[in-house]
């Protein structure tokens, strides 16, 4: 019975890995109850599911919205995120680093809802020691309502990365040492998440309003990983990580160009009027 025998123990094997990675994925998972706390919103942030699921939600009198317990310095920091359904136009979801401070440094998701059927725009930011002004922005190549999409920032002192689903859609370099444009690199950042009310800007720039008859308005959020360093190290905790050298390859490349060509919906690199003085520094660098 020697093949029924070899069918059994590879079975077996295959129970033990199957096992493994369910133990990995429950390590890695993170659990809200351990990594964040709700930080304002008066009871309308909840984390449930004994820690794996978390959901704001806005009405009239208020948002609300949670921060990590912890600081990174450099990070890769994943989140699955189901957005606002239905009518969500003036609500937006935010999902973002930030440091302290005036010169602080920040990297933002936002998501600005819209009417029932109409596309969310997913606007996003960076600030170095306290200068934003570069936003770029996307349609989304789904129905970010229907189900949770992973969304994810890769930060180390290479680059910055934006991802969807894990493709690649906004890069920006660390130019600091070749073209002096400052990098967010000394500053520990946290990460934080908030459902709040932007009806003057958010949807087609605020012609369209709350319909408030539709709250509680909700997003939710679940598998929250964050894989930094430790703060003040420079990086040396992290040097066995292999994000941490992680450029982008010919096939992360090619993903982040048909993003960029299909669903970009404005860059500031190509905003000429707004700066008539000339672009920003970085924006001949392609980012
Ligand atoms: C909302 O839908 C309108 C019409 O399709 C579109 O122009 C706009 O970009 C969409 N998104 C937002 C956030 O306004």
């Amino acid at each position: 019975m020697a093949s029924s025998s070899s069918l059994c123990s590879s079975l077996s094997f295959l129970l033990v890995l199957s096992f493994m990675a369910g133990f990995a994925s429950l390590v890695n998972a993170g659990n809200f109850d351990q990594d964040v706390d709700i930080s304002w919103g008066d009871g309308r942030g909840k984390i449930l599911n004994n820690g794996q699921l978390l959901s704001l939600s806005l009405d009239k009198s208020s948002g609300s919205g949670f921060q990590s317990k912890n600081e990174y310095l450099f990070g890769k920091i994943d989140t699955q995120i189901k957005l606002v359904a239905g009518n969500s136009a003036g609500t937006v979801t935010a999902y973002y680093l930030s440091s302290q401070g005036p010169t602080h440094d920040e990297v933002d998701f936002e998501f600005l809802g819209n009417l029932s059927g109409d596309p969310y725009i997913l606007h996003t930011n960076l600030f170095s020691q306290g200068k934003g002004n570069r936003e770029v922005q996307f349609y989304l190549w789904f129905d970010p309502t229907k189900d949770f999409h992973t969304y994810s920032i890769l930060w180390n002192p290479i680059h910055i990365v934006f991802y969807v689903d894990g493709i690649p859609i906004r890069e920006f370099k660390n130019l600091e040492a070749t073209k002096g444009v400052p990098f967010p690199k000394n500053q520990p950042m946290k990460l934080y998440a908030s459902l709040w009310d932007a009806e003057d800007w958010a949807t087609r720039g605020g012609l369209v309003k709350t319909d408030w008859t539709q709250a509680p308005f909700v997003a939710s959020f679940r598998s929250f990983n964050a894989d930094g360093c430790v703060e003040g190290d420079g990086g040396s905790s992290c040097n066995s990580k292999g994000w941490m050298n992680q450029e982008l390859d010919g096939e992360s490349l090619n993903r982040l160009r048909w993003v960029q060509k299909n669903y970009m919906v404005y860059n500031y690199c190509s905003d000429v009027k707004r700066f008539p003085q000339g672009l920003p520094t970085e924006c001949s660098a392609s980012n």
